[in-house]
């Protein structure tokens, strides 16, 4: 008997099963499994040559600009000819408006494709009048079917195409409906196919889900060469764009982005911003400097600390790991006998930002304690370091570029890990080198 072609597909992670089950095994997700067609079109591929290395010439790993430095820099230098590149981010964060804001410079290319399956060619217009895009190689194209799509590549033969979004793209050959992880894979592997066939960009936009991966993550993910994420949220107008995957760069770049009226407006000096509305003499709020790729970030973190009303106090992290903020209040009470266990305590990351390095902890620790001792700390000093379990303040990476972001932004005075204090050598600010937390609340606060 023939094997059957159907397969049952969890629709969150893309894990296949020959049948019908409740219960996805691999991510637990409940009652996500729809019937998927197999896919067999991989075999059709002709086998490559094998190639001496030296034999390769380095044009293959060209790049081009698109004109938007922070979209450049979060690439790794622009886009590589002939790379997969997915844009993910919520629905309305400005992944279009990016997009389309990119393909003026990408036009230098030749004929840019834009397909877009959710917008009329009529919205498209409205926005790119409202971009100042009046650029005669982009061709629309309002096609959904991936069919359609490919013969209509074929024809034009676009140095550059644009999948808005991936998601309401669908292959005629496949039964299941559009968005569905059998038909994101299908199309995007197709498509990545004729793209690296033609030596071409591919941009592919995908819309994340309200867990925060795009749909049918783990397989569009692996598929194509740099994941991009749009993050941000609605009520603020700053945008990052975040390289989560990179064949061609490194990740952990950072684009910073501000949402006009006239489109997205590119940040030059996130630092200066991030700070621009820090309050005066306030308890509960730091400097401190991450570092976002090659990049130091100057951030504010703020606590509040305050009596629990209730049995179980509360404990909320915005920006930073919940369990991070749970580890460093465990420090303070051993370390500096503060007692928190009666206290509800708020962590923000001020501008909508998200950080997930350890050198923010001191900033963090001096936030707490500030607020919980009402008094503020001086608006010219930072502070940054990894703290450990047993209140030692370790050193962290490339403390002089943070150092000197802080120097250029006029601040006096910083607590650095001991190990760090030499960083700032032929700088012309006040750094102390402490070894624990005990003695950088100290200075913080004399
Ligand atoms: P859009 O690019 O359509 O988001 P996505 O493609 O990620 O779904 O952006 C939509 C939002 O951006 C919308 O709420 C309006 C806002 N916007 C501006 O504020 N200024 C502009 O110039 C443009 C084009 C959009
Ligand atoms: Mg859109």
């Amino acid at each position: 008997m023939p094997r059957a072609k159907i397969l049952y597909q969890c629709q969150s992670c893309g894990y296949a099963s020959p049948k019908w089950l409740g219960k996805c095994p691999d991510c637990g997700q409940w009652n996500s499994f729809s019937e998927e067609k197999r896919v067999t079109s991989l075999k059709s591929q002709s086998a490559a040559e094998p190639v001496a290395l030296k034999d390769i010439s380095a044009s293959q790993g060209r790049r081009s600009s698109t004109d938007i430095k922070e979209l450049d820099r979060t690439l790794g230098g622009g886009v590589v000819m002939g790379s997969v590149v997915l844009i993910g981010g919520d629905p309305g964060i400005g992944k279009s408006t990016l997009i389309l804001q990119s393909m003026k410079g990408l036009a230098r290319l030749g004929t840019v494709l834009y397909v877009s399956g959710e917008e009329s060619p009529e919205q498209v217009k409205i926005r790119a009048d409202r971009l100042h895009i009046h650029c005669g190689e982009i061709i629309l194209l309002p096609e959904t079917s991936l069919e359609g799509i490919l013969a209509a590549a074929r024809k034009i033969a676009p140095q550059v195409i644009v999948i808005d979004s991936i998601q309401t793209i669908f292959s005629l050959e496949l039964p299941s409906a559009p968005g569905s992880v059998g038909q994101i894979r299908e199309c995007a592997t197709k498509l990545m196919f004729f793209a690296k066939k033609q030596g071409i960009p591919l941009f592919i936009i995908g819309h994340v889900t309200k867990e925060g991966a795009i749909a049918g993550p783990k397989v569009l993910e692996h598929i194509v060469d740099t994941v991009l994420y749009f993050e941000g949220d609605k009520g603020n107008p700053f945008r990052i764009l975040r390289a989560v995957k990179n064949r061609f760069g490194s990740t952990n770049e950072i684009g910073v982005f501000e949402m006009q009226e006239s489109g997205l407006m590119e940040v030059e000096n996130p630092s200066q911003l991030f700070l621009s509305e820090r309050p005066e003499n306030v308890p509960g709020s730091v400097v401190t400097v991450s570092l976002e790729g090659t990049r130091p970030l100057l951030v504010e973190i703020q606590a509040l600390v305050t009596t629990s009303s209730f049995g179980v106090p509360r404990r909320t992290a915005l920006g930073v790991d919940y369990n991070r903020i749970n580890l460093l209040i465990a420090v303070l009470d051993k370390r500096l006998g503060m007692h928190l266990g009666a206290m509800d305590i708020f962590v923000n990351v001020v501008g909508g930002l998200r950080i997930d390095e350890p050198a923010i902890d001191m900033g963090i620790i001096a936030a707490i304690v500030s607020s919980f001792r009402n008094q503020a700390i001086d608006r010219e000093v930072f502070t940054f370091g990894e703290v450990g379990l047993s209140g030692e303040l370790r050193a962290v990476s490339q403390a002089s570029i943070r150092i000197n972001e802080a120097v250029k932004l006029g601040f006096r005075k910083g607590i650095v890990p001991f190990s760090n204090s030499t960083a700032s050598d032929g700088m012309h600010i006040d750094i102390s080198g402490v070894k624990n937390v005990e003695e950088a609340v100290e200075l913080l606060m004399f």
